[in-house]
């Protein structure tokens, strides 16, 4: 953290991995234990890409959005996504329509279908708590969506198919938006938005730039370990720790304004 010093840090890291319901002395055993999984590409099922009517509608509708309820109306209403049959609810966003930040993670699970909004299970409380240590927080500065709209069933990674049919929105809500800066939440998102092949691994941490026709400038973008993930793999979490110290160092070069590190 900006400022602290090391055993402040130390001591913010231990009750925050405390409040995220990890048991230190059991990650520290599994860390030495076993040797640590990377979390790699996340494996894609092969689905045929959506017919280019989809793909052109999807775009069409995107492009014709001028404000985010609008995009919101447009993606409620979009029937290019086969997801969307199986899904209870379209999930888009959640958060502070004006903030400066922009997070976006991959697709919704159980609870996000159930309350149609992202992130409200418990990968969503681990992200709060997470951005919460640097100041950022969804009732205030912090716009949450998704790179898919609808629960992919049981939860399986979404076919290059179904991120193609959601992506036109997806990348209408950020030139709508214009963040300061665009979180990019896993691989999945990381490797769509960014159009790179890398694994999360690779791309963590790092300071992007989105570019897209229809934004007026590019987007600055930096990616972070997905929370589900660190619920996995509790050990991992000190990578999850300098990955939201480089947002935070970032988050300060820009000049955005945040709230107490929690
Ligand atoms: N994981 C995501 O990527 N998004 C959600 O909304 C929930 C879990």
């Amino acid at each position: 953290m900006e400022g602290a010093s090391a055993p402040a840090a130390a001591r913010a890291l231990l009750a925050w991995w405390d409040a995220a319901g990890v048991d230190i002395a059991d990650a520290v055993r599994a860390a030495d234990a076993a040797p640590v999984p990377r979390p790699g590409p996340a494996p894609r099922a092969h689905a045929p890409a959506p017919a280019d009517d989809a793909l052109a509608s999807a775009r069409e509708a995107a492009a014709t959005a001028t404000s985010l309820s609008e995009l919101a109306e447009a993606i409620a209403a979009f029937e290019g996504c086969a997801l969307k049959k199986t899904a209870r609810t379209t999930v888009f966003s959640d958060g502070a329509e004006d903030a400066q930040v922009m997070l976006i993670g991959e697709a919704p699970g159980k609870d996000e279908d159930q309350q149609g909004k992202p992130f409200v299970g418990r990968s969503g409380q681990l992200l709060d708590r997470m951005l919460a240590s640097i100041g950022l927080d969804r009732r205030h500065n912090l716009f949450i969506s998704n790179l898919i709209f609808w629960r992919p069933p049981g939860n399986r990674p979404p076919t290059q198919g179904e991120i193609a049919a959601c992506l036109p929105f997806v990348e209408r809500a950020i030139a709508l938006k214009r963040p300061k800066l665009a979180i990019l939440a896993g691989g999945v998102s990381a490797q769509s938005l960014l159009r790179r092949n890398e694994g999360v691994t690779k791309l963590r941490g790092r300071r992007f730039a989105l570019e897209n026709p229809s934004f007026t400038m590019p987007v600055n973008a930096m990616v972070m370990l997905h929370p589900a993930y660190l619920l996995r793999q509790p050990q991992q979490k000190r990578l999850a720790w300098a990955d939201l110290l480089a947002l935070e160092a970032w988050l300060d070069e820009l000049g955005v304004a945040r709230g107490p590190r929690l």
